[in-house]
């Protein structure tokens, strides 16, 4: 007689990632080439399909997928989901009993994260590592580099024997602070005019692209980014140049229909701003246009 599959004890893995998106996918392929990994899926159904195969770049990769009514468990947890489903994943990363909790999302998702996971160690790091999804399938988009927060050094460990370029970055939060910086005045751009990375240097968006900078840099410097405005701008133009043929990832969900990560990246600078009793009024025109953006696509 066959065995019953749910009677089938479960392998603790040492590594597990919630979210078989794009980067989730491209995560994961690239780890279980050297040892195994835990794929967990929206649903069953889902886990099911990628089981059968799923292609990432050129390869068809076949994930130890799992849905989140029947998990494994796993040391340490990656979140790779949009920021807007963090709760709900990191309710099911805990099921996994792990030893602690990453985010490589993009945005601010800290808050939600310690909310959920309590005492356990959760962190957010980022990640330059880029995927888009591809039909059925999900293609990589060159290397970048991981950065980790500090508790996270097996996670960097095994990131980087898989041959993704990971480490454990003491000042974390400088460096999350320099992704949002670029996040917060390149993504909303993109997103509302509709244009390539590069663009949003270009006329008629240059004004706004300015001004996005001149506002956000002040507050994310109080709140321990580590580069003065002038290099601050160096770094953003620079991303904006070497990114200048990508679709930034709000636009890719503007045009797709879906919902973007506003919420998680210009409205966490909002938030601090309003905690510091600043206005930031050019953020909060693009944050509202985003959001009108959104809504003309659900209608
Ligand atoms: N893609 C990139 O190049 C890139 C680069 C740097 C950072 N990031 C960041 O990484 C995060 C993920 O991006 P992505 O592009 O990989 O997004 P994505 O392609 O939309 O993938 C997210 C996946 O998570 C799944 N998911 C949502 N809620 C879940 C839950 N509760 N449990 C299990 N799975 C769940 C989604 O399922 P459904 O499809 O059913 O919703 C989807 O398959 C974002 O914060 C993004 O900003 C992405």
């Amino acid at each position: 007689m066959p065995a019953d599959p749910s009677s089938v004890v479960l392998p603790r893995y040492p590594v597990a990632i919630v979210g078989a998106g794009a980067l989730g996918l491209t995560f994961a392929a690239r780890l279980a080439a050297t040892g195994p990994v835990a794929l967990v899926a929206r649903s069953e159904a889902q886990a099911e399909r990628l089981r059968a195969g799923v292609p990432v770049g050129d390869a068809v990769f076949c994930p130890e997928a799992f849905g989140p009514e029947r998990l494994p468990a796993a040391d340490w947890v990656i979140l790779l989901v949009k920021t807007y489903d963090t709760a709900a994943a990191a309710r099911t990363a805990l099921a996994l009993r792990p030893r602690g909790v990453v985010s490589l999302q993009n945005g601010l998702v800290g808050e939600v994260l310690g909310e959920v996971c309590g005492g356990l160690p959760a962190g957010q790091g980022i990640t330059t590592e880029g995927a888009f999804r591809d039909g059925a399938g999900v293609r990589p988009a060159g290397a970048g580099e991981t950065l980790l927060p500090p508790g996270f050094e097996a996670v960097a460990a095994r990131l980087a024997e898989a041959g993704i370029a990971a480490r454990v970055e003491p000042q974390i939060v400088a460096a999350r602070l320099a992704k949002l910086l670029m996040n917060v005045v390149i993504n909303p751009l993109a997103a509302i005019f509709r244009v390539p990375n590069g663009a949003v240097l270009e006329l008629p968006q240059r004004p706004l692209f300015d001004a996005l900078l001149a506002e956000a840099w002040p507050v994310l410097r109080a709140e321990g980014l580590a580069l003065d405005e002038a290099a601050a701008r160096e770094r953003v133009i620079a991303v904006a140049r070497a990114t200048g043929a990508n679709r930034a990832s709000m636009l890719q969900d503007v045009l797709a229909g879906r919902r973007t990560e506003i919420d998680a990246i210009t409205g966490s600078l909002l938030a601090m701003a309003a905690r510091r009793g600043v206005e930031l009024p050019t953020h909060r025109a693009v944050f509202a246009l985003v959001k009108v953006l959104e809504a003309a696509a659900r209608a």
